[in-house]
């Protein structure tokens, strides 16, 4: 029988589904996870495996879109968390889980010298453009072109911009990529095309006087994992510096290719980082982290703060969770980690050319993605293919009947409690799913 039952009109996804549409609008709270005609819904995970409703055991390998590094129900933060929900949840004072996470996060990321945390992504990467704007007295931001930042409005700009309105390539229009976004805003956000030396340093000059930072994800998923070209990030550096711009890097999921980020691996000295999802051990969290001259404007006492807040700022159940999270991430597991996401891309690849199915496989360490061109993505437009992205939706169907969940948009990644049989689980479910694509030509 089909892993995809849930597909089933009488299946118990179906009649969840059917009751939640009459009291979520479209069902589901989770629109990023756009499955049609229906969801499924999730009973239970354990490990690097989820339960649907209908009691069909999946391997993860989207992970709450990235944020659980050791999957689901990890011993050490079920044991942290237990202990600290019966300590005590929330409170309205600061707790020692905050400045421990903190410790352990000024140790390791080289641009973090102070950190202050926040409930989300989206949250890390607001309160970044905030303070670069009271740091710098400046409005706009910069950002590049196909890069997701969250739902925060000024960077809910040009990251699913097509070509009827993302205009040239070396100097691309400024897009809403949601309605709700006022147009003001809009046109704020200065767009740059990624790895485009000679346009970033043209666009950023031209504005530079009302340039308060350039926000930049250096392994941007929405963009399809497109490296950083060698020396790219520095000249960006450069070029910020001399202008006055501040550079804020968002490493909401890139954070997972190293101790230290992404940044300890490719370079670019941002004055502020964003981050979320692994940083919480699988509940929610941010966090915006840099160099205590700019972090100094989160300092109450300080001639230029802003105010900030959140009821559940750095709840410690949260701190514990992470902790327990990144101490379990030391240097054996992060190689474990990147040798095994560098076998899995060598071996889906080889897949798709024995298939001749159009397609690639990009990412870094233990993300990876399925990016369903005809061409090797070089830019954000060379992503945007229609016969890719309707390739890219008939896979996932493909891979989750073969019992292998990923994004829905092709984002995927590994998690510690995977080993080679579940490398060779995902070739296999791959294979069948190319089998599947071929058949339907
Ligand atoms: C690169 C990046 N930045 C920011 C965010 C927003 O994070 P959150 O969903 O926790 O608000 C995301 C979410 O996927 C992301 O991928």
């Amino acid at each position: 029988m089909s892993a995809n039952r849930f597909l089933d009109p009488s299946s118990a996804s179906a009649r969840l589904f059917a009751q939640a549409q009459r009291l979520i609008p479209g069902g589901t709270s989770k629109a990023n996870f756009n499955v049609k005609p229906h969801p499924f819904y999730v009973a239970s995970g354990r490990g690097c495996r989820i339960t649907d409703l209908d009691g069909v055991e999946r391997l993860d390998a989207i992970n709450n879109f990235t944020a659980l590094v050791h999957g689901h129900a990890f011993p050490p933060v079920v044991q942290a968390v237990t202990e600290q929900v019966a300590r005590g949840s929330a409170f309205a004072a600061s707790t020692r889980e905050e400045v421990d996470l903190a410790q352990l996060l000024v140790e390791r990321v080289p641009g973090v010298e102070r950190i202050r945390f926040a409930n989300s992504g989206t949250e890390g990467v607001m309160m970044a453009i905030k303070a670069a704007r009271a740091y710098t007295g400046r409005d706009r931001i910069a950002k590049f072109e196909g890069a997701y930042h969250g739902y925060y409005d000024d960077v809910q700009v040009s990251f699913s911009s097509g070509p009827a309105d993302w205009g040239p390539e070396h100097e691309p229009t400024s897009v809403p990529s949601s309605r709700g976004v006022p147009k003001h805003r809009v046109a704020e956000t200065l767009v740059l095309p990624w790895n485009d030396r000679d346009a970033v340093e043209r666009l950023l000059t031209r504005h530079a006087p009302e340039i308060a930072a350039v926000v930049v994800d250096p392994l941007s998923n929405r963009m399809g994992f497109i490296p950083p070209a060698p020396g790219f990030l520095d000249h960006v550096r450069r070029v910020t510096r001399a202008l006055g711009i501040l550079v804020i890097f968002d490493e909401v999921i890139s954070f997972r290719v190293a101790a230290g980020g992404a940044q300890s691996r490719y370079g670019g000295d941002p004055d502020l980082t964003a981050f979320g999802k692994i940083i919480g051990g699988g509940f929610p969290v941010g966090a915006t982290g840099g160099k205590a001259e700019v972090m100094a404007v989160f300092d109450p006492g300080s001639s230029n703060a802003i105010a900030s807040g959140g009821t559940f700022t750095a709840n410690p159940v949260s701190m514990v969770a992470g902790l327990a999270t990144l101490r379990a991430l030391d240097a054996a597991t992060y190689e474990r980690l990147e040798r095994m996401g560098a076998d899995l891309r060598a071996r889906l690849g080889e897949r798709l050319r024995e298939h001749g199915v159009d397609g690639h496989i990009t990412g870094d360490a233990s993300l990876f993605r399925f990016v369903m061109t005809s061409k090797p993505p070089r830019t954000y437009r060379d992503t945007v293919e229609p016969a890719a992205s309707e390739r890219m939706g008939r896979l996932f169907m493909h891979l989750l009947d073969a019992g292998v969940l990923v994004n829905t948009n092709g984002l995927a990644c590994l998690s510690t409690p995977m080993g080679d049989a579940e490398l060779a689980e995902i070739v296999q479910a791959f294979d069948q799913a190319l089998w599947q694509l071929r058949r339907a030509r």
